[in-house]
């Protein structure tokens, strides 16, 4: 995991976090939805978040996450759950930041996500979601691994791939707010944008 070739974009979303909110590393339970193979998750525990689950609805990514997690770290401290963001099986109020990374333009019923999002944040809460690189990533880092990731994904081929449009924030700030979350930053990311939102207390 150290070597992987995310793991600077999640050091600097993280960073973004730390600087826009009151979050203290220790003091948090932290989940990624959406959150694949689980690098974001490997990051936060290793800054030394008090806890943080991965949530996926894919499950070979939430397996291999899972067996790479229980190198580093003790099992208390992390979770690996294969599951629909709209029905987590966790108690109400089991974290206190949510944070999603290129998968919530995947969601087919945000509203339906939202509301399971207040249910599984305690009051004061954060989600930090978006999609892309990070609002704060060097260019020269940004470019290294976005080489890195299409070699991954495309080898030498000129394939692309097509996903689908991100809602524009200002909807996704209307059905956070009937969730029971205020919108406390809308930060540009190239073509994408970064969602930081607390819940109401
Ligand atoms: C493009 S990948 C992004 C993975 C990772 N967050 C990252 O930063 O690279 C999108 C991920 O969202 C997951 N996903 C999509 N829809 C989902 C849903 N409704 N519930 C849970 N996970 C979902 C996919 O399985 C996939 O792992």
């Amino acid at each position: 995991m150290k070597e992987h070739y995310q793991l600077p974009v999640y050091k600097y979303l993280t960073q973004t976090l730390l600087r826009h909110t009151d979050v203290q590393a220790e003091q948090t339970d932290a989940v990624d939805l959406g959150g694949g193979d689980g690098v974001w998750v490997y990051y936060l525990l290793e800054q030394g978040f008090k806890s943080a689950a991965l949530v996926d609805n894919d499950s070979d990514k939430i397996q291999t996450a899972a067996e790479k997690l229980t190198e580093y770290f003790a099992p208390e401290r992390f979770q690996a759950i294969n599951a629909d963001v709209t029905a987590i099986p966790v108690a109400n109020g089991a974290f206190n930041l949510a944070v999603s990374r290129s998968s919530m333009h995947f969601w087919p019923d945000l509203p339906a996500a939202w509301l399971e999002l207040a249910r599984v944040i305690r009051p004061g809460g954060y989600v930090f979601a978006g999609r892309g690189f990070g609002p704060d990533l060097p260019e020269d880092i940004r470019a290294s691994v976005k080489a890195a990731k299409y070699q991954k994904l495309y080898g030498d081929s000129n394939e692309k791939h097509q996903e689908p449009p991100s809602m524009p924030a200002k909807e996704l700030s209307k059905i956070a707010a009937e969730a029971g979350f205020k919108t406390i930053a809308v930060l540009p990311d190239h073509k994408a944008y970064w969602f930081l939102a607390q819940k109401n207390r």
